[in-house]
This record gives structure tokens, sequence and C-alpha cells, in this order.
């Protein structure tokens, strides 16, 4: 196989802490990147779903795992002292918006005071470190307008997982100005990305997993909203923009303090309907009625179109993204098809995909891949 090398080798024998690694995107991350040799250290509170890709790619046997809150600042500052990461990537949130408004006080906690205990860590560490944090294309006052949002546009959220989102940028912003901008060793950035779907996430309330539950046990799904579009992009691609960014501040200090957006490019927008029509084909459904059913039935404020503008992304990173929509689909579809058939080990597979997805960016010349 041809040798691929990805972000310059940057985290390779590197201390890597992700909080929130027994989440979806954190177990792809923790994946990648102990597939670029990095050594993986994980906070999380629980392993939030069962299944998790968590479990089933065996992830906690190849790291070193604390189940731990953010919110403990004290023992998230013993954890991060302790450990002298490197490099850490904060994920950990209540990321689920109905959850939200079930509990909204939980999300705010969580958002925005899990935030500031990291950061509150990172602060005190002597040694070089570079933080990626996490937050959300939510973070962005949704005005409704059709052209993408900016990294200097306002923020702010109607809803509380969106208001909690902007809050917890306010948090990095006013750490990084107050304590951090002016020490040597400690760069950070934060990552604004939308709705990522693929292989391995089961939590409540999002409409692929909704899906993959139903489908394994041969039900229709039912979908609210099925005309409403979302800028769908594969979990991987914000990904290899947070490895991106990462690997830039490692590099130098001039993207230190600054915030990114990570998206698909803006005329992809596919409907509900239309992911779902898609997806179904991988499970060999041959008519759609047999795969879901529509209700109209919105039971909770859910923000229109939201799109970003990635051109910042572009300019610094030399970030786009990878995956075109069959691709996409095709990604999410398969491996959810081959966990519930059983016959393959997911963490040979899910690597597979990440092997797959390094080879099309570099046939598609992406920079931070050779
Ligand atoms: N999945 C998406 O479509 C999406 C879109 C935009 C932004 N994001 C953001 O990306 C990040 C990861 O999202 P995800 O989809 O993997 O979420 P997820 O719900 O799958 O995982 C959340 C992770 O955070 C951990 N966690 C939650 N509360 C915690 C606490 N108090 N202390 C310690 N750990 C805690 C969970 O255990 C889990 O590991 C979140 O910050 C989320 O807001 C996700």
């Amino acid at each position: 196989m041809e040798k691929i090398i990805t972000f310059s080798n940057t985290f390779f024998g590197r201390k890597v802490l992700i909080t929130g690694n027994t989440g979806f995107k954190g177990s792809w991350l923790s994946l990648w990147l102990l597939k670029a040799g990095a050594k993986v250290v994980g906070i999380s509170d629980e392993i939030p779903t069962k299944p998790s890709l968590f479990e089933v790619a065996g992830i906690e046997k190849r790291i070193t795992h604390y189940f731990e809150d953010v919110r403990n600042s004290d023992q998230i500052k013993e954890i991060i002292l302790k450990e002298q990461p490197d490099f850490i990537f904060h994920l950990a949130a209540q990321a689920i918006v109905s959850l939200s408004y079930k509990d909204p006080l939980h999300t705010f906690s969580t958002n925005v005071m899990g935030t500031a205990s990291v950061f509150n860590a990172l602060r005190h560490l002597e040694k070089k470190c570079i933080a990626v944090f996490i937050t959300s294309d939510k973070a962005y006052e949704n005005v409704e307008w059709p052209w993408g949002y900016k990294e200097t546009d306002h923020l702010g959220g109607k809803d509380i997982y969106s208001a909690s989102k902007a809050a917890a940028e306010n948090v990095i912003h006013s750490f990084y100005y107050s304590f951090t901008r002016h020490m040597d060793n400690i760069r950070v950035a934060s990552a604004r990305a939308g709705n990522v779907i693929g292989g391995g996430d089961w939590a409540a309330d999002r409409i692929v997993p909704d899906c993959m539950r139903a489908w394994s046990k041969n039900e229709a799904v039912s979908i609210r909203s099925p005309k409403a579009t979302r800028p769908w992009q594969h979990v991987l691609e914000p990904l290899s923009g947070y490895l991106r960014l990462a690997e830039f501040l490692w590099h130098d200090d001039k993207l230190n303090g600054e915030s990114f957006n990570f998206g698909p490019p803006s005329e992809i927008t596919l409907t509900v309907e239309e992911i779902l029509w898609e997806l179904s084909k991988h499970w060999k459904y041959e008519d759609s009625s047999d795969a879901y059913k529509i209700t109209d039935n919105k039971e909770f404020h859910e923000a229109g179109l939201l799109k970003l503008n990635c051109d910042k992304a572009l300019f610094h990173l030399k970030w786009s993204s990878n995956l075109r929509p069959h691709e996409l689909l095709a990604f999410t579809g398969q491996w959810y098809y081959e966990f519930y058939k059983g016959n393959v080990d997911m963490y040979d597979y899910t690597l597979q995909q990440i092997n797959e997805y390094e080879s099309k960016a570099k046939e598609r010349n992406l920079k931070w891949v050779k």
C-alpha cells in the first residue's frame, strides 16, 4: 500500500488528551489519532450510548481513560497536570438539542462551566500545549439569512443548546485574553462545525441513529420536516479540520486565539428525505415507504438553515472538505450495515474507512495529506 503522511506527522509520538472521547466524534478522533501514532488520553463522564463506537471498536484498551466530569475543575486540573498533554481537544458537551429542553441547567453547566474548567486547567501547564475547543455552528446567532456565517458574525442562540455553545465561545475568548494570550507555551483556537453523520453514532434524537436503530429491527422510521436541509458532512470532515488547525498551532503562533468554521461546500444541501432515501439503498431497501414515514410533528423550536462560510479555513489552513455526497452516504450507510450484520471487526472496519478517507483526500490533493 502507498505510504500516506497526514498532518505532517505532527501527532506521531505525541500525547493527545480528548475530552468527550467516549462520544461519537471523540471516538473517531481517538481512532484517527491512534492511527497517526499518538498516545491518546481520554476524559469523559460516562459512555453515553449503548452500543457506542467507543465500545464496539475496543477503544478503552488502546488508550488511557479517565471517567470524570469536566465540571469537576479540581480533578480535571489534576488529570491535565499529571498527564502533561501536548494537545487537548475539548469535545465533552451535552450535545443533544432535545435534551437541552429537558434539562437546560445541566446543558449550561456542562457546556459552559465544563469549558471553563478545561481552559482553567490548561493555563496552569508549564509545557507547550495546543488546545482546540469544539463548539458548534449553532453558536452563531441564526438570523436565517441564505449565506454562510463568517467567524466574525454575531454569536448567540434562541434555544438553550445554541446559547450554551455561544456562551462557551465567550468563555474561550475571555480565558484566552485574560490568561494565555501572552503565554509562550499555550496556543488555543475554537472550531465551529455543523451536523455530522457517519458510522457509530447512537445518540438520541438524531436522524441517522434513529434510522439505523429502526432499520436494524426492520421498522420504518418516522421523520418530521422531510424537506429540512442541513449542511451534512461526514464526521471525518470537521475532524480533519480540527487536526489541521492543531497542526498549524503546533508549528507557529499566527493563529493563536482564532476561531474557524469547518463545513461542506455551500452548494451541498441535502434534505432529510434525500439523505434517508440514499442511506436506505445501502440497506437494500427498494421502496422508501418501508424505510421511513413522514409525520409533521415539530415538538420544539429548531433553527432553520444555517450555513458556514469556510473561506478562512481554506485561506489559512488550506482546508476544504473531501467527500462527495454519495461518498458521505455510502461511508455512513455501509458502516451501520456492516455493524448490524455482525461479521466484521468494527475497529478494523473503522480504520479501513479512515484509510479510504485519507486516500481520497490524497487523490484530490488536499493539503493535509501527502
Ligand atoms: N454531532 C454533531 O452533529 C455535532 C455538531 C456540532 C457540534 N458538535 C459538538 O462536538 C462535540 C462532540 O459531539 P458528539 O456528537 O461526539 O457528542 P456525543 O453526545 O456523542 O458525546 C459527548 C461526549 O461528551 C461527554 N460528556 C458529556 N457531558 C460530560 C461531562 N459533564 N463531563 C465529562 N464528559 C462529558 C460524553 O460522555 C461523551 O463522551 C460536542 O461539543 C458537540 O456539541 C457535534
